[in-house]
């Protein structure tokens, strides 16, 4: 089989000065793409700023023999997020592919959780998202062509303990691909979502040591490298990766228990089994299949 190569191709990879994004980056340039490495270069909670870390990825692919361009901008302001696409306008003369990657954690729990820290976390994942992307729109519309992954989180699909401020924003970030997804699909734009898991900065103090020497960020990025490559047919689906295993997410809805005429709570208690039911589920496109179900329901 031929080697899947990015020869042409000009991506924007956020947050690659550490961690994930900065393998994403090397790996894109290792195979012929032109790189944007955007990095902010705060700490793990966003707190600082230095163009150090980008920089240093930059000349690691120059070095490799690639091209890349760094980008200091902060993807949480509208600013930021017009001059990370301008710089990959004025580097390299458009845009194809496009890695929201760029993250913070502030972890409370949901009785210490502030709205300055739900909102900072929200700013930089869900909204820096929304802000790059929708940046970036125009000119993957105008190319008919473009590949999109964001970074969703396990935490966002099943919660988790302290995180209120990451699970809402990285599960919204579900809702946004698959919008991204129906939207840009006249145009061959393709998004899809990743929920990684991988030893990191971000992750260093919150898994044991053995199960982190098990997770490289090199255990990521094949997965994402595909998902943006002109090959890749798949949009708007979550895939679960990590320590080698890539798995599809599925969010399914049950047969349900329906009712023709009015019904009370008694009748829900009562019914509480069925309305639970997970066999056989449905794995809808979009809310108008969801509708149908609802109408072959309401018509039968
Ligand atoms: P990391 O801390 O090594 O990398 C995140 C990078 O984003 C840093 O280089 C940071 O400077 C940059 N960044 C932060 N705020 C920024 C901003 N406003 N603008 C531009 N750059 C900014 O962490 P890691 O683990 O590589 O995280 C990458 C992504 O993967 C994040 O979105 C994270 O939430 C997600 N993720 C990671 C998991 C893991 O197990 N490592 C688990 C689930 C999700």
């Amino acid at each position: 089989m031929s080697e899947l190569r990015y020869d042409g191709r000009v991506a924007i990879v956020t947050g690659a000065g550490h961690g994930l994004g900065r393998r994403h980056a090397l790996e894109l340039a290792a195979r012929g793409a032109k790189v944007v490495v955007n990095d902010l270069g705060g700490d793990r909670t966003g707190a600082g700023a230095s163009a150090g870390p980008a920089q240093e990825v930059v000349e690691e692919i120059k070095k490799n023999g690639g091209e890349a361009v760094a980008n200091p901008d902060n993807v949480a302001t509208e600013d930021g997020a017009r001059a990370i696409v301008r710089t990959a306008l004025e580097a390299f003369g458009k845009l194809d592919i496009l890695i929201n990657n760029a993250g913070i954690l502030r972890d409370k729990s949901f009785k210490n959780m502030t709205p300055d820290l739900f909102d900072t976390v929200i700013a930089v994942h869900l909204r820096g998202s929304f802000l790059v992307s929708n940046a970036a729109w125009p000119h993957l519309r105008d190319n008919g062509y473009g590949r999109i992954v964001n970074t969703s989180s396990p935490a966002g699909i099943y919660g988790n303990f302290g995180q209120a401020n990451y699970a809402t924003a990285k599960m919204g970030l579900i809702g946004f691909t698959k919008t991204l997804a129906h939207e840009g699909a006249k145009y061959d734009i393709k998004a899809n979502a990743i929920a990684p898991v991988a030893a990191t900065r971000m992750t260093e103090d919150l898994l044991p040591a053995d199960f982190l020497g098990k997770l490289g960020v090199e255990k990521v990025t094949p997965l994402v490298a595909y998902l943006v490559h002109e090959s890749n047919e798949e949009t708007g689906q979550v895939y679960t990766v990590g320590g080698g295993r890539i798995a599809k997410v599925f969010i399914g809805e049950g047969p349900g228990h329906g009712w023709q005429d009015d019904f009370t709570p008694e009748d829900v208690r009562d019914n509480w089994e069925a309305i639970n039911a997970a066999d056989p589920l449905a794995f809808y496109k979009n809310p108008g299949e969801q509708m149908a179900s609802l109408t072959r329901q309401l018509s039968s």
